[in-house]
């Protein structure tokens, strides 16, 4: 019998399974208010009646202007607060946990959405209605705009709004918080010296250059209190020479845990663009495994995870703790109802609406449905 269902508890919040939704931007506020509503809803909402352990609401932004584009949710607000609200509570009903991912786009902000405005790409400028980009350091994403580097009271700023965010986050009712540290956004750009040539302490040894990354993870954890889990979504590596790498992640995965973090979600890349990704079914599970056993954290593995063998595999063999899905979960939102079915494990939260659809278990003789 699999583990993929076994609940697992982190602090104070048990979660049904090691099946997990990862954070992906839907470019659908085009109120550009950042105020999630009924696409928000139903997306997710589907996704927690599908049976997700954890579902991790999308890149949502600490600031206006640590939006990736004009169309992105934010959590910087009331208004957001009161949006989120509504899909956290849904979420509830259905037994699921959820979590959203706090992030500052840094360098890669202000571009189009990834939909619509004719299929334009790269930074939106002012009179598009971009804004001015900042980093750690005034070296540009390739085809962005030049971003200003931010100076000591900048980075401060920043580290309060992402305190702040967490605090509104917990308000609206979410059990999990994840930092976005990964695919080339703000607080990945300080952690890896292709984007951080600061001279100062925030850039330089590995301790400068993570340095905003603990900043952000202690006092998280200092504001929001001991029950609630924080993860940190990290690129394990920049797949470059001279770049952000597994051994740098793994210990720099310890020191977080050491301020506060409990979960690292092990993804991979983004720095820059055009870098060869040897892209293959489950090609992230090694980082998650090297991780996981370099730095004992809680890890979670994502990336081309399909099926429910393969889940099923990466979980019982210890590989990561928890797998997330994001395409796969998107084109299936129930699939984590349908990998129950497969392996033949009775998990006891299919919806009432739908439990003569997971009829015949597996073993079961057929019979009429015709019936209602
Ligand atoms: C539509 C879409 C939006 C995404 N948005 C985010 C995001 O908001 N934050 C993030 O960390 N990763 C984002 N990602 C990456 C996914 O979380 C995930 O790591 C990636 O898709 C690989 O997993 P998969 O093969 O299961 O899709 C996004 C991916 C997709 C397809």
């Amino acid at each position: 019998m699999t583990s993929l269902f076994d609940p697992i508890v982190i602090r104070d919040v048990v979660i049904r399974n090691r099946l997990w939704v990862a954070p992906m931007c839907q470019y659908t506020i085009l109120e550009w208010d950042g105020v999630p509503r009924e696409w928000h809803l139903v997306h997710l909402g589907a996704m927690a009646a599908g049976g997700a352990g954890l579902i991790i609401a999308e890149a949502s932004a600490v600031s206006p202007e640590g939006r990736i584009s004009p169309a992105d949710t934010g959590i910087w607000n009331t208004d957001q607060l009161e949006g989120w609200k509504r899909v956290v509570d849904f979420a509830h009903t259905q037994g699921a946990a959820m979590g959203i991912q706090l992030a500052h786009a840094g360098r890669k902000a202000s571009t189009f959405p990834d939909w619509g405005h004719d299929g334009r790409q790269g930074t939106m400028v002012k009179e598009e209605g971009g804004w001015p980009t900042v980093g750690p350091s005034g070296l540009s994403y390739p085809g962005h705009a030049v971003p200003t580097a931010l100076d000591v009271a900048g980075i401060h700023k920043i580290v309060d709004e992402f305190i702040a965010a967490a605090e509104r986050a917990v308000r609206a009712g979410f059990d999990v918080i994840e930092i976005h540290a990964a695919h080339g956004y703000l607080v990945h750009q300080f952690l890896s010296p292709i984007s951080n040539d600061r001279t100062d302490a925030y850039g330089g040894s590995l301790e400068n250059r993570a340095r905003l990354l603990l900043q952000i993870v202690a006092g998280i954890r200092g504001a929001i209190g001991e029950g609630t889990p924080l993860v940190v979504r990290l690129s394990a590596t920049d797949y470059l020479d001279n770049g952000w790498d597994e051994i740098q992640t793994a210990t720099v995965a310890e020191w977080a845990a050491e301020v506060g973090a409990d979960v690292f979600d092990i993804s991979s890349g983004g720095i820059v663009s055009g870098v060869p990704i040897p892209v293959a079914p489950g090609y992230q599970v090694p980082l998650a495994a090297f991780v996981k056993e370099s730095a004992h954290v809680i890890t979670t593995s994502v990336g081309l995870i399909t099926t429910s063998a393969q889940a099923a595999e990466i979980v019982d063999s210890g590989k990561a703790d928890a797998v997330m899905m994001g395409r796969e979960i998107s084109r299936d939102p129930h699939f984590p109802l349908r990998a129950a079915h497969e392996l033949g494990v009775d998990v006891g939260y299919w919806p009432p609406q739908y439990v003569r659809t997971h009829w015949p278990k597996v073993g079961q003789v057929e019979s009429a449905f015709n019936d209602g």
